[in-house]
């Protein structure tokens, strides 16, 4: 299969149109989010939803988020709670997904056989001019194959689905680079699964409280029950071998190049993601800044495409940067420990597992 690249900067409504004809026709479509890239299909055809995980490599048993291009389209996918309600009226259109009980349509190939459905309305606007366009919701997980980090950019889209899909819209870079946050809303008490843009402390000023799940930050142990089937599967891991590096200022810096030092002896080609504040610490080791430990975001939504840089550079190591697991901190230290196998090297002064973790945030 030829895979079509669109630029929605320059053919927008072509782009749109064709797109919402091919998942209308059952077919599987790329499109930008303000997260990540996605690819979608039709959520109500169950063959549509299968063929996503086949183009993936997903296992069946983890389920999809189902995107709306409008808030009253959540109703005829789920049963919607006040609680629910308020959250949407905050954050929607924007990277929050909320696990709810599902309406009996969906089909169970979405929802891997749960009685709960993941539904989010995307703030981008190509992704909601898609999703009106295609006329039904959009079964879309992130458009990696399954395991490597999200794409933020349509070329990362090419890299892993080229010849498997006809179509990818081309947005440019994703504002923030890291998936939505999921919260739990179907239990005795919202529980989030998995951190993102729309923080504890952000979820706790409508709610009053918002507690996080124990494994956002540490391994699942054997023969434990998940929450999010997806919390059990390696993620966000280039071909390179990831370690973190935590602590604060100087003793930060200290670790990461001595982890560095380490890895080189090894005879390994070693690169350490850092940041302004750091890197001139690094003398003639090899470093690229990610952003401002000050702006969380600027280094957040570049954590992927620098992860999937380093393997294109051909590096087999990557020593990468530790921020304090704090809002959107949060979201950052979730996808590097899955990316780097949960191996860190503590420096003075921190330990990555802050307050955060398992327990609850008030308002
Ligand atoms: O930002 C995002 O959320 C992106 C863009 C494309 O919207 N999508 C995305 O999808 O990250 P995916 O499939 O890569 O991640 C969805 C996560 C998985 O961890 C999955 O296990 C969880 O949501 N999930 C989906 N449905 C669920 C359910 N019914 N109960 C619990 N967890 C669920
Ligand atoms: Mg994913």
């Amino acid at each position: 299969m030829k895979t079509q690249v669109i630029d929605l900067s320059r053919e927008f409504d072509r782009g749109v149109a064709l797109g919402g004809r091919l998942l209308s026709a059952g077919k599987l479509v790329a499109f930008p989010t303000e997260t990540v890239y996605g690819l979608g299909a039709n959520g109500l055809d169950p063959e549509a939803v299968k063929s996503i995980f086949a183009a993936k490599g997903r296992p069946m048993d983890n389920p999809l988020i189902l995107h709306v291009s409008q808030k009253e389209e959540a109703d005829s996918l789920c049963i919607v709670s006040g609680e629910a309600r308020r959250l949407m009226e905050a954050f929607w259109p924007g990277p929050l997904t909320m696990v709810l009980p599902k309406r009996p349509h969906i089909p169970g190939a979405v929802t891997a056989g749960l009685s709960t459905v993941a539904v989010r309305m995307p703030s981008h606007e190509g992704a909601r001019a898609l999703i009106a366009a295609a006329g039904c919701p959009i079964a879309a997980p992130s458009a990696n194959l399954s395991g490597k980090p999200s794409p933020t950019r349509a070329e990362h889209v090419l890299e892993d689905m080229d010849g498997k899909i006809p179509l990818i819209l081309d947005g440019g870079s994703c504002d923030w680079g890291l998936e939505s946050t999921v919260l739990s809303l179907s239990g005795p008490e919202p529980v989030i699964l998995r951190p993102g843009a729309v923080t504890p402390e952000m979820i706790a000023e409508v709610l009053g409280s918002a507690s996080v799940a124990q494994s956002v930050l540490t391994p699942l142990k054997e023969g434990e029950t998940v929450l999010s089937p997806g919390m059990k599967y390696k993620h966000y891991a280039p071909r390179a071998e990831v370690i973190l590096a935590d602590g604060e200022g100087d003793a930060l810096a200290e670790t990461a190049a001595a982890l560095y030092d380490r890895l080189a002896a090894q005879g390994k080609k070693t690169l350490i993601l850092g940041s302004r504040q750091t890197c001139r610490f690094y003398g003639r080791r090899n470093c690229v800044i990610m952003g401002d430990r000050t702006d969380p975001k600027s280094i957040c939504s570049v954590l992927f495409s620098f992860l999937r840089q380093a393997d294109a550079d051909g590096y087999d190591a990557v020593v990468l940067e530790a921020l304090p697991p704090q809002a959107l901190g949060l979201a950052f230290m979730n996808r590097a420990l899955r990316a780097a196998g949960f191996r860190v090297e503590h420096g003075a002064g921190r330990e990555v597992k802050g307050s955060a973790t398992g327990g609850m945030i008030e308002k």
